[in-house]
């Protein structure tokens, strides 16, 4: 059901804003906005029944727009779009036609550009069936936005389960050969913030994840992770071996075992303290995981400050730079297909 909807006019965007709070029968609590299509709060019981936030975010949409948050840009929650992740220097060819990309992170594009859709005002209804609640978001993304070719019509469906899933579906289409990469980019803290989340307990269902230089951009290998740092094929806590991956922390795109455009479980995540799991399912190719390297405290919602490694995000994706790495599965979409993708967030309690 829909427990909350609120418009509010926000004169820093010199435009109505909506939120809306969805809950199921488990009384878990998602609340979106059509600004940047974020999901603003996730709510779950621990093992005790005690409901607590689980997500890193504002509790109102003008926190999302001060000049702060913007330069450091951390997606709390967001669409991300056209093309999450990295594509180097911002450069791509279609079809012998050079495309450039406006770069936003050192010499490369990240995450749309800084005029991406994290922080676009989406059209957004409401549905409600018996099992189900939910938001529909459009969008559509002028051809040569931020650089990338198309005129592009983006449907983005976030549902709320019975069975305490939030499912986040993606439609898009062009009218001319472009690329396409959609993800989300919520952060996860399983403890609600109590502590970070270097002991919760990680297994990822990858046997294989892409290396990458200094600046984040895959070297075009696809290597065994055998017993490496960012080895999780069996439950281990994200702290044992994070001093020694490449980097400051996790920021790795992982292969997911098994695809083949079904939805395949990515990521399973426990925290023992307060018994809550999460599992990650996406019909993607890859997924970035990603431990909140970059906070450090300066950001904070109900006086918690969200210090470095205060959360997880799993990224569903394509392969970063995969425009310029034809070793990787495709990311261009063409005229009169449609993009397809979801992913599945799904809460519970873990076993003792
Ligand atoms: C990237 C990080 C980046 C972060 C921004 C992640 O998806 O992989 O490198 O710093 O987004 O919040």
């Amino acid at each position: 059901m829909i427990i909350n909807e609120k418009k509010q006019f926000i004169p820093a965007l010199n435009a109505e804003v909506r939120t809306v709070t969805l809950q199921n029968r488990k009384h878990t609590q998602v609340t979106v906005t059509n600004y940047g299509g974020i999901i603003m709060s996730i709510k779950t019981p621990d093992r005790r029944g005690n409901f607590a936030e689980i997500a890193l975010g504002f509790n109102d949409v003008e926190d999302y727009l001060t000049e702060d948050y913007k330069n450091n840009c951390p997606y709390f929650g967001t669409a991300v779009g056209r093309y999450a992740n990295r594509i180097e220097h911002g450069k791509f060819s279609i079809d012998g036609t050079d495309y450039q990309l406006n770069c936003n992170n050192g010499p490369n594009a990240l995450h749309g550009g800084p005029g991406g859709f994290h922080q676009k005002i989406w059209e957004m209804e409401t549905f409600k069936e018996p099992k189900r609640t939910g938001v529909i978001l459009t969008l559509e993304s002028k051809d040569m936005e931020e650089g990338y070719p198309g005129n592009l019509k983006i449907k983005m469906t976030y549902t709320l389960t019975f069975d305490n899933e939030l499912v986040i579906d993606y439609e898009a289409t062009t009218d001319k050969k472009t690329i396409v990469n959609l993800t989300n980019h919520s952060y996860f803290n399983l403890s609600s913030m109590q502590h970070d989340v270097l002991n919760h307990l990680m297994v990822l269902y990858a046997d294989k994840f892409t290396p990458k230089d200094e600046y984040d951009i895959p070297t075009g290998e696809i290597v065994a992770v055998n017993d490496s740092p960012v080895d999780f094929l069996l439950p281990r806590l994200i702290g044992e071996r994070i001093a020694d991956v490449d980097g400051k922390g996790y920021d790795h795109n992982f292969v997911i075992n098994g695809f083949e455009g079904d939805l395949n479980m990515g990521a399973r995540l426990v925290d023992s303290s307060t018994g809550r799991s999460l599992e990650f399912y996406t019909t993607e190719p890859g997924f970035q995981v990603y431990t909140g390297n970059y906070l450090d405290g300066r950001f904070e919602r109900d006086d918690i400050p969200f210090k470095e490694n205060y959360g997880i995000c799993f990224e569903a994706q394509k392969y970063p730079d995969s425009p310029n790495k034809p070793e990787f599965p495709s990311a261009e979409l063409l005229p009169g297909e449609t993009y397809r993708q979801t992913t599945v967030y799904k809460f519970g309690l873990a076993e003792q």
